[in-house]
């Protein structure tokens, strides 16, 4: 065979190579845009109608800081639908007290002492629970504390505290739990972010920093999960609650209190568990605070501000 005809012949190759690759290209555009706008239209149909709620009977509910406020009301509300509930807590004394409630009420808990910055101890109650209970369903980060003061008064202390507490805790816990959830390709991670996490708010330069960091982490695991595995049945969930009445927030500020009044603590837990149950990737309390986000964002700066402005509502200073 001479030269030139077998370059020609590469030529050819080359050239049906191209116009398969250009038919591919064609499919995979054709396919997008159908599948684009059959998940709009899923999406729109999805606006009318609640998606079903998994049931949790049975189930194991691990929640950090059940000890006061929308964690102790997760545990009850949680065991009021018959799951078992673990509770972990720093204060052993309040931690109990949930414990006891849950148990009068004919329900199943137990307790466990525990700081979660402590990453050791951590890992290895872990390790204990998944002993003792097996398939842990449904993991709660919901620990957390909220100092509230301008930037230049936080100690660091008090911001090192902070992060360990909000954001880095979650890790080694998710750690812990995720690994058994992708085998068995179930359960939920539920993540205690904040309004404080789609909004810069004064007083609450660190906090908005811890909350806007679990806002992005959780986004990113939930891309890594589903691009790991397209049929990836692990759920997480992220809630952004607003001000909610259990202490937390020590001098809320507001020009119309009858239309930004603090949520009770057991209306946010029910929020919560039925966000979890749904499989929401993101749900607010009250749920229109995140399409209040997203159309706040297309508003300009100055525009927005304003609006904030006059609605004037935040928290004070806890220092005064
Ligand atoms: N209350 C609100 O207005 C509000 C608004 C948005 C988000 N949040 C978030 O919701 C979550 C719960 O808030 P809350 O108002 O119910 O809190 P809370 O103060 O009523 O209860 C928090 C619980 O966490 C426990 N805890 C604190 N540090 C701990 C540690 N190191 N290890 C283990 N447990 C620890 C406390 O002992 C307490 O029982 C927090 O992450 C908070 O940031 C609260
Ligand atoms: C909490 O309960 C445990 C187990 O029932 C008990 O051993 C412990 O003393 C209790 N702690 C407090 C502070 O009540
Ligand atoms: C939890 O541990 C940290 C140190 O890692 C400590 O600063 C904090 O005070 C502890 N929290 C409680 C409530 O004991």
């Amino acid at each position: 065979m001479s030269k030139v005809t077998q370059s020609a012949d590469n030529g050819s190759k080359a050239n049906s190579n191209d116009i398969y690759n250009i038919v591919l290209l064609v499919v995979d555009i054709v396919m997008l845009i159908v599948k684009f706008w059959l998940a709009i239209a899923e999406a729109i149909v999805g606006l009318f109608r609640a998606p079903p709620l998994d049931d949790v009977n049975g189930k194991v509910v691990l929640i950090t800081g059940t000890g006061h406020g929308m964690g102790k009301e997760m545990a009850l509300q949680y065991a009021k639908l018959g799951a078992t509930i673990l509770c972990w807590d720093v204060n052993e004394q309040t931690n109990n007290q949930t414990v006891k409630e849950i148990k009068n009420n004919g329900g199943k808990a137990f307790g466990y002492v525990c700081n979660v910055t402590k990453r050791e101890e951590l890992i290895e109650l872990a390790q204990k629970v998944r002993k003792e209970h097996g398939f842990i369903h449904v993991v709660v980060n919901n620990a957390g504390i909220m100092p509230c003061h301008p930037l230049l008064e936080h100690t660091e202390n008090e911001i090192r505290l902070m992060y360990e507490i909000n954001v880095l805790s979650h890790f080694w816990i998710i750690q812990a739990f995720l690994p058994d959830m992708i085998e068995r390709n179930e359960g939920s991670i539920v993540a205690l972010s904040s309004c404080a996490g789609l909004f810069g708010l004064i007083n609450l330069v660190p906090y908005c920093g811890t909350k806007f960091a679990v806002r992005g982490y959780m986004a990113a695991l939930v891309e890594e999960l589903r691009q790991k595995n397209p049929q990836n049945n692990v759920k997480l969930t992220t809630i952004y609650p607003y001000m909610i009445d259990t202490g937390l927030c020590k001098n809320p500020r507001y020009r119309f209190p009858n239309l930004f009044k603090l949520i009770p603590a057991d209306v946010a837990a029910g929020s919560i568990i039925e966000a979890q149950r749904q499989g929401l990737e993101e749900a607010a309390i009250p749920r229109h605070f995140v399409a209040a986000e997203k159309i706040g964002r297309l508003i300009p700066r100055k525009a927005m501000r304003l609006v904030n402005d006059f609605f004037d509502t935040g928290v004070d200073t806890d220092k005064s």
